[in-house]
This record gives C-alpha cells, sequence and structure tokens, in this order.
C-alpha cells in the first residue's frame, strides 16, 4: 500500500511529496515538530503532543497554521489514508518559505506544514528481554532544548557515536557531570530505594510526553518520583535504568560506558513501568 503525505493542504504519494528549496526549515532548521504514537487510530496523549507544538511555535514566534481543532483533523485523516493499526504520525511546522535571509520574513509568511504517518515495527522481543547499552557524551546542544526544534545535529551525532559504539542511545552529559538526556529519549534511574530519578522540566531537556506520562502512572501507583539532576556516576551505580520516548516507550537500560548496571538484566520495576506504559496505551486506544 503507497503512502500518503500531508504537504500545505494537499495529500500526496510520499515518493512525490516535497518542500520548496527556499523553505526555512531546509535552509535554517527554522521549524518544530512532534511525532505522535497512534494506536487503531487514536492518537496517544495526543492532546499534550497539541500542547507542546503550540509551545514550540510560541516559543520560535510562529504562527499555527490553523487552529488545533482542524491540525487535529488532519493528523488523523493523514492516519487513516495510510491503513495502520499501529504506528507513528510526524508532523512538522516551518516558518514557511521565503528567500534566504536570517531574520524573519517581514512581512511573516505562511507557514508550511508538512504531516507523515507509518507503521512501526513491534519493539525487537531482544531490546525488552536483554535491554539496552547507552554511551556517555558531552552534551553540546544549545540551552533551548526545552523547543521541539527541528534542529538536531548534535543529536544526530550523538545517536551516532552510540550506534558505532554498539549502543542504542546517547545519554548527554552538562558540564557539571549530570545527565540531561538521551538523543532522542529521556533518561531515568531508579535508586536503591526504589525512587524513579529523572532530571526535572527545564531548557536542558525536551518535557517528553512518555516522560510525563509515565510520572503519571508511576505515582497512581505510589511510586516515588524525584525530578532532580542525576551524575553519570550516580547512575552507573544505579539499580536500574531506562529511558522513554513516543517510539521507544519504556526501554530497559543494562549497561553505560563500560559499567554493567546491576545484574546486567533489565531491572523488575522498569519492566513494570513498560507495562503499565503499554496497558495505558491500550486502555486510551479501546
Ligand atoms: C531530545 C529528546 N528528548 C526526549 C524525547 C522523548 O519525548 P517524547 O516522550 O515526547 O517522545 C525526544 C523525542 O523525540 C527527544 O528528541
Amino acid at each position: 500500500m503507497s503512502r500518503i503525505a500531508y504537504v500545505n493542504g494537499r495529500c500526496l504519494p510520499h515518493g512525490a511529496a516535497t518542500v520548496h528549496i527556499e523553505d526555512r526549515g531546509y535552509q535554517f532548521t527554522d521549524g518544530v515538530y512532534e511525532v505522535i504514537a497512534v494506536r487503531h487510530g487514536v492518537l496517544i496523549d495526543g492532546e499534550w503532543h497539541m500542547q507542546r507544538l503550540q509551545r514550540s511555535l510560541s516559543e520560535l514566534q510562529i504562527d499555527m497554521p490553523m487552529s488545533p481543532a482542524a491540525l487535529n483533523v488532519v493528523l488523523k485523516e493523514t492516519v487513516r489514508r495510510n491503513r495502520f493499526s499501529i504506528g507513528i504520525v510526524y508532523v512538522q511546522i516551518s516558518r514557511g518559505v521565503a528567500r534566504r535571509d536570517h531574520p524573519f520574513p517581514n512581512p511573516p509568511v505562511r507557514p508550511a506544514l508538512v504531516v507523515t504517518a507509518r507503521r512501526t515495527p513491534p519493539t525487537p522481543a531482544k531490546t525488552i528481554d536483554e535491554g539496552v547499552a547507552v554511551i556517555s557524551q558531552p552534551d553540546i546542544r544549545w540551552e533551548r532544548c526545552d523547543i521541539k526544534s527541528i534542529s538536531l545535529l548534535p543529536n544526530v551525532l550523538a545517536k551516532q557515536a552510540a550506534r558505532s559504539q554498539g549502543g542504542f542511545e546517547a545519554w548527554q552529559v552538562d558540564g557539571q557531570g549530570f545527565v540531561t538526556e538521551g538523543g532522542s529519549t529521556n533518561a531515568w534511574i531508579i535508586n536503591n530505594e526504589g525512587s524513579l530519578v529523572t532530571r526535572p522540566v527545564e531548557n536542558a531537556i525536551l518535557n517528553g510526553i512518555t516522560r510525563r506520562r509515565l510520572i503519571a502512572l508511576a505515582k497512581a501507583q505510589g511510586m516515588q518520583v524525584e525530578e532532580r539532576p542525576f551524575s553519570l556516576e550516580e547512575a552507573k551505580s544505579a539499580r536500574e535504568a531506562f529511558l522513554t520516548s513516543t517510539t521507544a516507550f519504556v526501554t530497559p537500560v543494562v549497561r553505560i560506558d563500560d559499567a554493567i548496571l546491576a545484574n546486567g538484566r533489565p531491572g523488575s520495576q522498569t519492566l513494570a513501568l513498560r507495562q503499565l506504559y503499554v496497558d495505558f496505551m491500550a486502555e486510551t486506544a479501546t
């Protein structure tokens, strides 16, 4: 079945969908995006994603190309046309097309909107049964990582460094030795008291929707959640560790650089959290 993309008001075959060469997203990475999990036509935590999208746009002074309700219709329609039951929808909004010049175009141009959707394969059993390795990398990004901007070059380099060393993710470390987050995931540890520890929401990390949902689910189960920075050293001696994102859900981490965590197997609390999250998605989509 051929894929369909939505580009500035038109639904096109994926292979024929293009943007203008002077789109500011292409030339300056002047835009933002969201990735939303889809289960049987339902956008998981769709409202939270929409709120974060609006916040990212407003921080960059880019207008919404249409109302949130209308955009929601476009997202759902793009999902419907691509005919899958489990996957993701991607939405990208750039400042629009203008002659190349760094300041914002004046008068403003219409923001450019692209939506794609696709099936995602199930998480490989090995990832859950055996866990994944992460490597540490200096965090070389800018000071507005709270904006879900399409400027992802440091994240790309960090992820690639992980891949070339056999790791799944790179945990980025700030100048004080504290872990900020992964290249495309939030970072978590579980300490000896069983508390979940993850960096607080501020400019140094993206306020992950999976992170936010998992905090709510964990607290509802009576688990302790500490939103505070943790160092790379603390992570290496943690009882358990894991990462979260829209596509990775809750993925156990069993090695950080050369440090094997606990017995080198995914932790039981991490696996319980993954199940909580998977159950939440299933319930949301019924
Ligand atoms: C840098 C970064 N941190 C965290 C996340 C996880 O966010 P979410 O749970 O909303 O997918 C992402 C997702 O793309 C990301 O790019």
